[in-house]
């Protein structure tokens, strides 16, 4: 790719970027969130047209005008925002539109054969064929596209925050089809905000910084971890999870989860957090702990136990309820669970909180605006301007948008499911400082992270779940992060 430029309308999303790709390599591209980095890979992957600059398939001059055209020359993508599609089949959203599918009737024998064999190349063999995609976990929406990116036997194959998704164990299995891929000859370019991945499966890197090239085909073996951050944001970042955590605040607890459980999700949890303190749930994708949040909300309905909020017990399945008593949950999956893709920036922010500015039937939409711009300020969102679509924003963004809801509200019981996905280094040190000075003004926060090393670095308290039960629990502190990885495998496959 030479000199693109994209523009769209109010964005400068790309402004001269070269990159080149060789066969049979890794190759990483970074960049913080708004960079440019998926704008650049669609305008590979034919979903969008640059405004001006050139691509060189093997040497040739090509236009890309649509995702199929990119398929018939090899390219395969696997786009940041999961596109599957819940109503269909995890075998139809792999083969449909695909050489299997011919004139819309898809060759059901072969096309579940594949399927299969594609899960198990993946290590799912467990995930039915036929099963509705809506009714997989968010984790196991990615596997399905994945498995779509690699049904087509590409040449290149594009993946756009793979991991952001995943666990550990999950991780290691992608990497290894990483791995496979590049051994056969085939090209990946690799998107990740977690730089000790670029670090294990990186070939080469590209840096991207504002939409242009800041640095290309750099050496991962050459190139510090500190110089990649520095390229990245012009400065030096330290990550120290916003220094040591702040503790109890009071020894009275503000949440109490009391023999909570939905059966045949999870059995029977109880815990407290107190205000100040930050308690993370440790596990592997599958292991309920999400579930433990969402019912904590109201969003599922408990079937045994109780939740309670400073001494009050929350109705089951009620979010109005859990709302009202101060309970905040910042989703994993934000597009479906939690963004309203068609209502501006500040509308999103101020969701929660809709009825503060909405008095005896007027809407207050500039004390609206007012209150999430100071929010966006805060987490240095950008673009900053509120009004816009927040569907034009990148996918760190959205992850920030969905922070600032939470804050404009000042909630007293803040829920974090993966707080820190798609975020960069940057973002990550603002957001880990944030959760210190919730802390400090008495926030109870309740988090789920993949990072093992995200979870020992914030949180006072760590509970392990594997399976839908609490396998350990015991204060970070005293633990590390490969005793933890060996509870969750341990209780993972008991
Ligand atoms: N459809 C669109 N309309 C307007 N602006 C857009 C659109 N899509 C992206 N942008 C803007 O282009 C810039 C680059 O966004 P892009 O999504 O490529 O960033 P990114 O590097 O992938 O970030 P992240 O790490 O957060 O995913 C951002 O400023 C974004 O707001
Ligand atoms: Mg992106």
């Amino acid at each position: 790719m030479r000199g693109i430029i994209k523009h769209f309308p109010g964005a400068k999303a790309l402004d001269g970027v070269d990159l080149q790709i060789r066969a049979g390599e890794v190759h990483c591209l970074l960049g913080q969130n708004g960079a440019g980095k998926s704008t650049l890979i669609k305008v590979l992957s034919g979903a969008h047209q640059p405004t001006k600059g050139e691509i060189l398939w093997k040497g040739e001059e090509v236009t890309i005008p649509t995702t199929m055209a990119a398929l018939r020359l090899g390219i395969s993508t696997m786009y940041q925002e999961l596109d599957v599609v819940d109503g269909l089949s995890v075998a139809e959203n792999i083969f449909l539109g695909h050489e299997l599918s011919s004139g819309g009737v898809l060759r059901r024998g072969t096309a579940l054969e594949r399927t299969r064999d594609l899960l198990r190349r993946l290590g799912h063999p467990e995930i039915p064929a036929q099963r509705e995609v809506g009714r997989l976990p968010a984790a196991g929406k990615q596997i399905v596209s994945m498995a779509r990116a690699l049904s087509h036997d590409a040449q290149l194959i594009i993946m756009d925050e793979p991991s952001a998704v995943l666990d550990p164990e999950e991780v290691e299995n992608l990497f290894r089809v990483v791995r496979a891929l590049r051994d056969q000859g085939v090209a990946v370019v690799y998107i990740s905000h977690r730089l000790e991945e670029i670090r294990r499966i990186g070939d080469r890197i590209t840096v991207l910084k504002d939409g242009r090239t800041v640095a290309t085909s750099l050496e991962v073996e050459d190139t510090p971890t500190r110089e990649l951050i520095s390229l990245m944001t012009g400065h030096e970042v330290i990550s120290d999870f916003g220094g040591t955590a702040v503790g109890p605040t009071s020894d009275q607890p503000l949440l109490e989860v009391d023999g909570l459980s939905i059966e045949g999700v999870f059995d029977p949890v109880s815990f407290e957090v107190s205000p100040g303190e930050v308690v993370g749930l440790a596990g592997l994708v599958g292991a309920g702990r999400s579930e433990i949040l969402e019912t904590i909300y109201g969003a599922r309905r408990a079937t045994a136990g109780e939740v309670r909020v400073k001494g009050k017990k929350l109705r089951r399945g009620s979010i109005a309820d859990a709302v009202s008593h101060g309970v905040g949950l910042a989703p994993e999956e934000r597009k479906s669970q939690g963004l309203l893709l068609d209502e501006p920036i500040y509308r999103n922010i101020t969701l929660s909180t809709f009825a503060r500015f909405a008095r005896s039937g007027l809407l207050n939409e500039r004390a609206e605006r007012a209150a999430a711009r100071e929010q966006a300020e805060a987490l240095h969102l950008s673009p900053a301007d509120v009004q816009r679509n927040i569907r034009t924003l990148s996918g760190g963004n959205q992850q920030k948008a969905m922070l600032a809801r939470w804050l404009v509200h000042g909630c007293e019981v803040l829920l974090l499911d993966e707080p820190t996905r798609g975020v960069d280094v940057g973002a990550r040190a603002e957001i880990y400082g944030l959760v210190r000075e919730l802390s400090r003004q008495g926030t109870a926060v309740l988090m789920v992270s993949s990072e093992i090393e995200e979870v020992l670095g914030l949180a006072d308290r760590v509970l392990v779940v594997a399976d839908g039960r609490v396998v350990h629990t015991g204060a970070s502190k005293d633990m590390d992060e490969h005793q933890v990885l060996d509870l969750v495998m341990e209780g993972a496959h008991r």
